[in-house]
């Protein structure tokens, strides 16, 4: 397994690669991995030639300083998880390297942009375009891979890569959980034992909400209710929608396909949990 840290360097090795017709996939993370990371890898080295996994902590995504901040930085032992997954390239920049100079772009692709994550994390998903786009015209993949956990962040990458016409396949890879169900998150090594307990109600709940025969609204309330009643937890939002364009619905019948997206603050620092289920 190589480790990179340059762009020019990187583009030489993948050029070799694609001279020898050989296909490439991308996994790109922000490190701290864990088993979902390595689920999206594996599913890479399965599918092409040669799997690149960019490890960056993206700074021009986190709306919070303090969050980037604390996020877990651990590239050695990532390193080892990628080279046991059987990643053949890991790309680990500086922040100098990717962004000499203030990246100024603009996307903007409402509502996938501007609902939820987007209203909460005000210019959150103009960073994840700039540094994706970024990754994708310097490794040109064939198919890149995101987990289904962000929902929303390969909602407005699909919107993304139709703008910009990168022809490429994006990969949605399922979310991995735990054995009671929460969502595997490099978040999640933030949590105490205490709240690392409590926040496997997040998804009991939503599996709850699927089966109760409930209207959108009452469904929506019944989620927050349950999830509100339970010491250490709070709902920041809980939206149900339409599962391509994530704009709002308000009747079973008003897409073919319905998620509902939540994120809950959990504990005392507090940690923002994401999670989603699929109704329909
Ligand atoms: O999902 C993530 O870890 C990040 O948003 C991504 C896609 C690697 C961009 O920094």
């Amino acid at each position: 397994m190589e480790v990179i840290n340059n762009i020019s360097q990187l583009r030489k090795s993948l050029a070799l690669h694609r001279s020898k017709g050989q296909t490439i996939g991308l996994v790109p993370t922000m490190g701290a991995l864990h088993e979902g990371h390595a689920s999206l890898v594996r599913r890479s080295v399965k599918e092409n030639d040669v799997t690149v996994v960019s490890v960056f902590l993206n700074p021009t995504q986190f709306n919070d300083p303090k969050d980037l901040e604390r996020y877990p930085r651990t590239l050695d032992a990532d390193c080892q998880l990628l080279e046991e997954c059987g990643a053949d390239i890991v790309f680990a920049p500086s922040v100098k390297e990717i962004y000499p100079e203030p990246d100024t772009r603009q996307f903007s692709y409402p509502p996938t942009d501007s609902v939820m994550e987007g209203a909460m994390r005000p210019g959150h998903f103009n960073g994840v375009c700039q540094i994706v786009s970024k990754l994708f015209s310097y490794v040109e993949p064939d198919r890149a891979y995101f987990g289904e956990k962000d929902y929303q962040q390969i909602a407005v990458i699909r919107r993304m890569v139709e703008d910009l016409g990168f022809k490429l396949q994006i990969v949605p890879c399922p979310v991995v959980r735990q054995d009671d169900g929460l969502a595997l998150s490099s978040r999640n090594t933030l949590l105490t034992k205490k709240e690392r307990v409590t926040a496997a109600n997040i998804y009991r709940i939503l599996n709850e909400s699927r089966s109760l025969g409930l209207t959108v609204q009452q469904t929506h309330d019944y989620v927050v209710d349950e999830i509100n009643k339970i010491p250490g937890l709070e709902v920041q939002y809980f939206s149900i929608v339409d599962g391509d364009s994530l704009a709002d619905v308000n009747s079973w019948d008003d897409a073919q396909s319905i998620v509902g997206c939540i994120t809950v603050f959990c504990g005392s620092k507090p940690i923002r949990l994401i999670d989603h289920i699929r109704y329909i």
